[in-house]
This record gives C-alpha cells, structure tokens and sequence, in this order.
C-alpha cells in the first residue's frame, strides 16, 4: 500500500527555486550545493511564469517558493502553484517580518516554511526531506480517504437494497393474490356475458390489462429482491437485440420511432440467461423510446472489445472485475430525447426512482437491469451524449462463455 519506504535524507532532490531576489537565489543555491544531500537537479527562476514553464518542462520533487513575485503576489503564487502542480512539495521562503503568514501557507497546500537569514543548510536539507515525506503521505492519506468514501457508499447502497428488497418482496406476495382472484373474477365474467354490450366487453379488455400491468410491475418487484438461478447458455446478442426489438415493434411504430443498427456480427457470443438479458434490452429500449419520444431516433450498437489497460481505455470499468487483456461483448443503446439531468444520473439506478409517475413509470426498470447485468458478471451504464440524448450501455465480459 506505501508508495515507498520514508526517504533517508541522502535521497537526492530535484529542486526548483523560485525567488527573485538575486541573493536570496544565491544563497539558496550555494546552501543546496554545499549540504550534504545529492542534488540530482537545480533550476531557478525569479517569476511565476518561469516555475510554471520549468515545471511543465522539467520533474521536481520539491520547490523553494518565494510568494511575492515580479507577476505575481502572495498566497495566489502559492494557491496557483499547488493546484496546478499537486505532486510537487513547496516549502514557502518567506521575510523575516512575514513569519505569522508563513504558518498561514500550510493551509494553502504548502508543506513546510523556512525564514530568510534563519535556517543553515542543515536545516534547509531537513526541511525540504521532510516536505517531501508530508507530501508523500498526504498523497496517501488522499488515497485512502478516498478509498474509504468509495466503500462507506457501496455498504449504504448494499443496505438500501437489502431493505428494499425486504420490503418488495414482502409487498409483492400480498398484491400477487388478490392480483388472482381479481384477474379470475374478470375472465369468469367475460365468459359469463358473452356476446354482451361492447361497452361491457371494453371495460373488462381495460381490466384485464391493468391487471397485467400490476402483475408486470409485481413479477419486476420480485425479481429485484430475489437472486434468481441464472439458466446461462452460449447466446448470440445480435440476435436477441433483433428478438427485444420485435417484442416492442409495436411501441416503436406508434411513435414513428427511427432505429438504427450497427450490430458487428463478428462479436463473440457469451454464455447468458437469455430470459434475463432479453428482460434487460427491453428495458433499455422502452426508456429510449419513451424519452425520444414521438418521431426520434433509436441506435443499437454491438461491439467487442479488448481491453488494453492503458488510461482512458474503458477506464469507467471495475478493474477489481475486468482485467487488461480481457476481451468485453458491448452493446450501446442510443437515443435522442431529452437526455438525463446532471442531478438525476446518480439516482437513476436507485430502486424506485422515476421521472414518469404521470405515464405510470414504477423505476424499477434499471435497478432490475443493474441487479441483472451484475449477476452476469458483467455491467451497466447510463450516460448523456454529447449530441444530445442518451447512451445506456452494457457490458459482458466474453470468456462468461468458457463458464
Ligand atoms: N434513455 C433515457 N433518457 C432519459 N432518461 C432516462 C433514460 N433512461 C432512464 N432514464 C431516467 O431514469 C429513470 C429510471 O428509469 P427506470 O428504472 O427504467 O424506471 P421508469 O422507466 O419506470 O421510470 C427514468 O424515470 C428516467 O428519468
Ligand atoms: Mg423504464
């Protein structure tokens, strides 16, 4: 986990000076050039435009930093500085009369201070080692904290869905009964009063499908809160997005809805539930189609690709689950409506979240998907595209066929 065993103060430096008085410069350098530590590289400059130029050109470890500059004037020298360049150390070389400001820079990302005409070059050498071992543990704490986040929030959403799950499952049964009794009550009546008036046959046609409808979304219930056996064999992706793409033609057609395929036919096939993916694509399509709305457009891409492990490669994914030198099977959902805003994406896998109560939207649709995909081994993700829309993604990893 440590970056590196703590630096002996032999460790040679690459420094940078930045001062503009000619002799504090000077001192500075004769100090580093006499002290016992190997400097490896020295440069110096007496602006900010310089260090920024010398920065950009050369590696430092650490940089001894005079803050009031030709262009360049007080704890913005500094503030500039370490924003732009948060690896290196700084170690602030401040007036005699500006000592109460110097322990004001630790709070601007300065890792230590020293006052002119007061430090030998014994002390000089141990200030700015030790600068550098702050900054190597600051470094390391920053990993860690962000570490700890990342998990605290992957826990809150494991017990979030533990008790919805809980709760859904629960509530599901309840409904799925009298669901029975009702669904029964209708059909027994639809056979009783035939042929009868059309308005009466009408209103039971109505009831029927509402009733589907509640036992759809409860089936969606259950599901979510069960972790069903998968019943995985080798399957064609290609050729289930064309079978979820007939399942929902009618929808695409009462909306006039364009689509597009770029579907690669030279993707791997993967070892699947064909039922749960299916249930997957068809998810992602409906919310495409309901948010292109009437007259969009609709893009289904497939592709494979391997993963390289170079940055920006894929990067979104888990590398805890996907390894460089894997090959992944991806299908991109596109479409052109209105898009996801910036305070919904985080929520849109939540259980439950729904921009559509008005066209009966329940929000389970991708939190069923996400729980899917992840009993997959693979992974899902919703994205805005910069053409305007949205890309929902999935991704398998393809030797799930050697499972
Ligand atoms: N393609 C999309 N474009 C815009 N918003 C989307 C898209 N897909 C999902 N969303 C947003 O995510 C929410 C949750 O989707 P989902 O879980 O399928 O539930 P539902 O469709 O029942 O609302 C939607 O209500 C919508 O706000
Ligand atoms: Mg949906």
């Amino acid at each position: 986990m440590a970056e590196k065993t703590s630096a002996a103060f032999t460790q040679p430096l690459r420094v940078l000076i930045v001062e503009d008085n000619q002799i504090d410069r000077r001192m500075l350098e004769s100090m580093l050039s006499e002290s016992s530590s190997a400097v490896s590289l020295r440069k110096s400059t007496d602006t900010l435009q310089g260090a920024i130029k010398l920065l950009d050109e050369y590696e430092f470890d650490i940089v001894v930093l005079d803050m009031n500059l030709p262009d360049s004037e007080g704890e913005d020298t500094l503030v500039r500085l370490s924003s732009k360049y948060p690896e290196v150390a700084i170690v602030i070389n401040t007036g005699a009369y500006e000592d109460e400001m110097g322990l004001h820079t630790l709070s601007y990302g300065a890792q230590d201070f020293l006052v002119k005409g007061k430090y030998t070059a014994y002390v000089l050498n141990k200030a700015l080692h030790y600068a550098l071992e702050r900054k190597r543990l600051e470094r390391e704490l920053t990993k860690a904290y962000e570490r700890i986040k990342e998990t605290q929030a992957q826990l809150l959403q494991m017990e979030k869905m533990k008790v919805v799950g809980a709760l859904a499952s629960g509530i599901a049964h309840e409904v799925k009964n009298p669901l029975a009794t009702i669904l029964y009550g209708v059909t027994y009546l639809r056979q009783q009063l035939n042929p009868a008036d059309d308005k009466v046959l009408a209103a039971l046609a109505n009831m029927k499908e509402a009733i589907d409808r509640a036992n759809g979304t409860v089936n969606d219930l259950l599901n979510f809160a069960s972790t069903p056996q998968l019943d995985r064999k080798l399957e064609d992706l290609n050729a289930l997005i064309e079978k979820s793409l007939s399942l929902i033609h009618h929808e695409i057609e009462k909306k006039h809805i364009e689509v597009f395929k770029k579907l690669d036919q030279a993707i791997p096939m993967i070892t699947i539930d064909r039922n749960r993916i299916e249930q997957v694509l068809i998810n992602l399509m409906l919310n495409a189609v309901q948010a292109a709305g009437e007259g969009g457009k609709l893009e289904f891409k497939t592709y494979s690709h391997a993963l390289s492990g170079a940055p920006g490669d894929f990067s979104f994914l888990d590398k805890r689950k996907f390894k460089a030198g894997q090959t992944v099977v991806v299908c991109d959902i596109e479409d052109n409506g209105t898009g996801i805003p910036a305070d919904s994406l985080s929520k849109v896998f939540d259980p439950f979240f729904t921009t559509k109560h008005d066209m009966g939207g329940v929000g389970l649709g991708l939190s069923v998907s996400k729980s899917i995909m992840e009993s997959h081994d693979g992974t899902i993700f919703i994205e805005n595209r910069s053409s305007g829309g949205a890309r929902a993604r999935i991704i398998f990893p393809s030797d799930a066929a050697s499972l």
